[in-house]
């Protein structure tokens, strides 16, 4: 249940039924964050950083794990088996300087395992729940053009969305959660 801090933990289930745990991401979840950056695709990782990137920095680890769950929240996607074993990671952290001043730049990375079985879905669900309790009412994406998993997965998402601006390296997509009757 999310109680606003960083105790946020709940069940959910894939599209097959399988049980997962999403929880906020910990200071001491380097080692687990690091680990699925090795389990996913090169291209996945080009997709989510916008450069050809193996591991996470030591600095990078820091900021993605060390976080204040209040502009930056993470949360973490594991199976329900003995290890809990990482399998998707998401995020979002509000943009104080941006146009949008009710919004968050939204990031997700899912292992190329469990790909298609709804926890982009899930993910942006949780993210968007915690998202407007705490009056952040759009996510913005900024998304490389040829990756169309993204964009695919945001137009087929709930929530009504805007592509706002597409220019040779990048497409910013914005994502509305207080309007979740998407409109054709
Ligand atoms: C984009 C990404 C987050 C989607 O996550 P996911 O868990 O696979 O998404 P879901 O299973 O919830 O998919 C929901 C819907 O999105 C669409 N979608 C997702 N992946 C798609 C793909 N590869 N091709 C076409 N449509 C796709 C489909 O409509 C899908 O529903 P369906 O499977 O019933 O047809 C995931 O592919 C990923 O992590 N990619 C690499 C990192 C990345 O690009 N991050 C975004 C940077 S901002």
């Amino acid at each position: 249940m999310f109680e606003g801090n960083h105790e946020y933990a709940a069940r959910d289930r894939l599209k097959d039924g399988t049980a997962v745990i999403v929880r906020a991401i910990r200071a001491d979840d380097k080692e687990l964050l690091q680990q699925i950056m090795k389990d996913v695709s090169a291209e996945s990782r080009y997709y989510r950083f916008f450069c050809a990137k193996k591991l996470l920095t030591l600095q990078e680890l820091k900021y993605f794990t060390e976080i204040d769950f209040d502009s930056h929240i993470a949360l973490i996607v594991s199976l329900c088996d003995e290890r809990e074993t990482p399998i998707a990671v998401g995020r979002y952290i509000t943009q104080p300087e941006g146009e949008d001043k009710a919004g968050a730049e939204l990031a997700l990375l899912v292992g190329e395992e469990y790909q298609r079985h709804g926890i982009g879905n899930i993910l942006l669900d949780h993210l968007a729940q915690i998202a407007v309790t705490k009056g952040v009412s759009q996510f913005v994406c900024y998304i490389m053009p040829e990756n169309s998993k993204m964009q695919n997965f945001l137009r087929h998402s709930k929530y009504p969305i805007k592509k706002l601006q597409r220019s040779s390296s990048v497409v910013r997509m914005t994502v509305d959660l207080l309007s979740v009757n998407k409109t054709a």
